[in-house]
């Protein structure tokens, strides 16, 4: 890899992705997205700043799929490869059922990082899925990461309901819940969002609370110009021409074109009625529709067949036949052709759907030299703009649309200038060369923010001590301390006597508690001081006897925290009141809570983004709330933990009881959760990475060690004469 050159790691999760022949259409999850990334992704690795892309995405191994899915690695083009790490089961599973396996992923790709190189520079996400595991990412690696949506929960769930849907259902389908909550944790967090149009940000990242509209940039996704050209000079007509000619009485008139599908939204009758009242139009135009493809109206669904039946019924009331060619049928190769044939005759192509979240229709006329008049509402804002290719029109009224399209063939010389427009618009703006070199700069000014911001970190850095177990580790025990190390302390002294006499093994506590707290409990119950203390609900890292802090965990979880901001907009909140003050720390606030009272969390979280505040909270025994830096936790601290120390996760057993510890019982580890557990960790029930102990306390963990003891090593000891 080119030293000099941006490392760049894309992460699209779902679907089914491959460069050669990509299986586009072939299930719900793999169509636009799929296409949009392995565009974007061979047009980066061509512009010569950038080194290496990398596209992480998700091995399959399913008979029903195909064996280039198990491949780990495809190269796409020089620089460009797909990376494929396996989690979760092997099967291809539809993107709703990936929630669960996330951190698995995460987790895959720490361990790949290892052997890396170097680290990228970015990561970019494609989707919510995908923006969680880079979220992670970039939290435990201090990488910056930008997120492109895609599609939102919050719209599609919208939709689905406007159209009937049962909410009850859409959730058990769809997950909208866990969605949405993630959409908004990864648009608050991202360094950028890259969004397609304007009307994108406004329309529909507006709607999540989080969402930054400061840190949006709009670079429009490039199309394919080789398929879409203008016609040559006199070349002679298009062989299309016979196809929309046996429709027409005077083919040689300017052709007004409209491609789209059977749907209401898009509002083809709109476009017929405005022809049909246009005594001028009708005169002097044709207009040829071309409405998807079908063999017979009564074989299409209900919609298709809603809509053709009208479209039928307004050529009957006008009277049309003879000025509309309307084919019910064409192949994918025509569609340039329509285009050229309009472009040709000095045509215009009209869009006249109520909302146009982009437009791309517009953009293949743009590069067909053909004008356009397109809906006022939504993408083709932006398009025309851009490319000063035509007209915007208010589409509700039909009377409006037919003076538009008059108003744009009534002057050859600007019809000229606007085909002309066009093709330059779409090639400054629409090409993916153009988006590389906007996304580019978009980086740039993020990678110049991330420095300056590391090199300030920097100067405060001391390299920690005391912490040269975790070279030579070979497994790690990491529990908690309330309710879990300590509560019994028969078992508690057996658990001691394994942990003193496995000599590779370090032992670790994670602990709500402040250090110099739980160092005395610790003592108090007779146990040596721990390789290493996560205390205060992972707002702080310490080694060994020296305890040593790690300042490196330290610089990676203060970013974004502002104490001072959090405890007094908090203090006004009903039904938490501050726990004694020994227990606060810098990076921790901590409340005791009044269930009744309080407002929830997630209102609780509103409120903060509302004051421009990011922090993490945390809900323990249904009476504690934490407050943290946004990337601390005891589970953030684990992974931190493993990725600095080279350690693979699933050497890691991790042992608790409550809100607190859940964070760090999932994922790759191995999880115990002790008898005396409190509810807030049940869910966790049924993972397979975590056993649920029937003895409670030490008790649990040690049966939770004999649970393990084939995976992970453990002593005699405890796999005999105790069990
Ligand atoms: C410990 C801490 C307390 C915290 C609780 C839950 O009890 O002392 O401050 O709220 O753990 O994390
Ligand atoms: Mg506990």
């Amino acid at each position: 890899m080119n030293e000099q050159g941006l490392y760049i790691l894309t992460i699209s999760v779902h679907g089914l992705i491959r460069g050669r022949s990509p299986e586009l259409g072939r299930d719900p999850d793999t169509g636009g997205q799929v296409l949009y990334v392995l565009d974007f992704v061979k047009a980066l690795a061509r512009n010569p700043q950038v080194a290496q892309v990398d596209l992480l995405t998700r091995l399959v191994e399913d008979p029903r799929v195909d064996k280039d899915y198990t491949e780990p690695e495809e190269w796409l083009a020089p620089g460009a490869r797909i990376l494929r790490l396996p989690f979760g089961p092997r099967r291809y599973i539809r993107k709703e059922s990936l929630w669960g396996h996330l951190d698995s992923l995460v987790d895959r790709f720490l361990h790949h990082a290892k052997q890396l190189p170097r680290l990228p520079d970015i990561i970019h996400s494609h989707y919510a899925d995908a923006g969680y595991v880079a979220q992670r990412l970039s939290s435990l690696l201090g990488i910056p990461f930008i997120h492109c949506g895609h599609s939102l929960g919050q719209c599609k769930r919208a939709t689905l309901l406007k159209g009937g849907g049962n909410p009850d259902h859409l959730e058990k389908v769809f997950h909208f819940e866990r969605r949405i909550q993630e959409e908004e944790a990864v648009l608050s967090r991202a360094q950028a969002v890259v969004a397609s149009t304007r009307h994108e940000i406004s329309e529909q990242y507006g709607r999540y609370v989080r969402f930054r509209p400061d840190r949006a940039v709009v670079i429009p996704p490039g199309t394919d110009l080789l398929r879409f050209s203008p016609p040559r000079g006199r070349s002679p007509e298009s062989p299309i021409a016979s196809k929309v000619d046996r429709f027409l009485v005077k083919p040689g008139k300017p052709l007004i074109l409209c491609i789209c599908r059977p749907e209401p939204s898009k509002n083809v009758l709109g476009l017929i009625r405005a022809y049909g009242e246009d005594e001028g139009l009708r005169e002097e135009t044709n207009l040829l529709l071309v409405v998807g493809n079908h063999e017979d109206i009564r074989g299409l669904d209900d919609t298709s067949r809603g809509t053709w039946e009208d479209i039928l019924h307004l050529l009957d009331r006008y009277d049309l036949f003879g000025s509309v060619a309307i084919p019910k049928t064409h192949e994918p190769q025509d569609i340039p052709e329509f285009y050229r044939l309009a472009a040709q005759r000095k045509g215009v192509y009209v869009d006249p759907a109520y909302t146009e979240s982009f437009g791309l229709t517009l953009i293949e006329a743009a590069a067909s030299g053909l004008p356009v008049v397109a809906t006022s509402n939504g993408g083709p804002r932006d398009i025309v703009a851009n490319c000063r290719n035509g007209l915007l029109v208010d589409v509700a009224d039909p009377k409006d649309i037919g003076a538009a399209i008059r108003e744009a063939l009534s002057d050859s010389g600007r019809w000229a200038q606007w085909s002309r427009n066009g093709l330059r618009g779409v090639r400054n703006t629409y090409t993916w060369e153009a988006h590389v070199n906007r996304y580019l700069k978009a980086l740039a000014r993020i990678l110049r923010r991330e420095e300056k911001r590391r090199r300030k970190a920097l100067r405060h850095f001391e390299p920690s001590a005391g912490s040269r177990r975790f070279l030579h580790a070979q497994q790690i025990l990491i529990s908690d301390l309330d309710a879990t190390l300590l509560g019994d302390a028969d078992s508690l002294s057996e658990l001691m006597a394994w942990v003193r006499s496995t000599p590779d093994l370090v032992f670790g506590v994670a602990t709500g508690r402040k250090a110099g707290n739980a160092l005395r409990m610790l003592q108090q119950w007779g146990v040596p001081t721990p390789d290493v203390l996560i205390s205060g609900v992972g707002s702080e890292i310490r080694y060994g006897a020296t305890g040593a802090i790690d300042s490196g965990w330290e610089h990676h979880i203060c970013q974004g925290w502002r104490r001072e901001e959090l405890s007094r907009i908090l203090s006004a909140v009903p039904g938490l009141r501050l726990q004694n003050h020994r227990k606060q720390g810098p990076y921790k606030l901590s409340y005791l809570v009044n269930p009744w009272r309080m407002p929830g969390i997630g209102r609780l979280r509103e409120l903060l983004h509302g004051a421009g505040l990011q922090a993490n909270l945390i809900y323990s025994q249904g009476r504690l709330l934490d407050v943290l830096p946004q990337r601390a936790s005891k589970g953030q601290a684990i992974r931190y933990l493993a990725f600095k120390w080279g350690l693979p996760l699933n050497r890691f057993l991790v042992a608790g009881d409550s809100g607190n510890d859940r964070d760090m019982l999932e994922g790759d580890v191995l999880g115990i959760v002790v008898g005396n557990h409190s509810p807030e960790v049940e869910p966790l029930r049924g993972r397979p990475r975590v056993y649920f102990a029937s003895r409670p306390f030490a008790g649990g963990i040690l049966e939770g060690l004999r649970h393990y003891h084939l995976r992970f090593r453990v002593p005699e000891l405890l796999t005999g004469t105790h069990s």
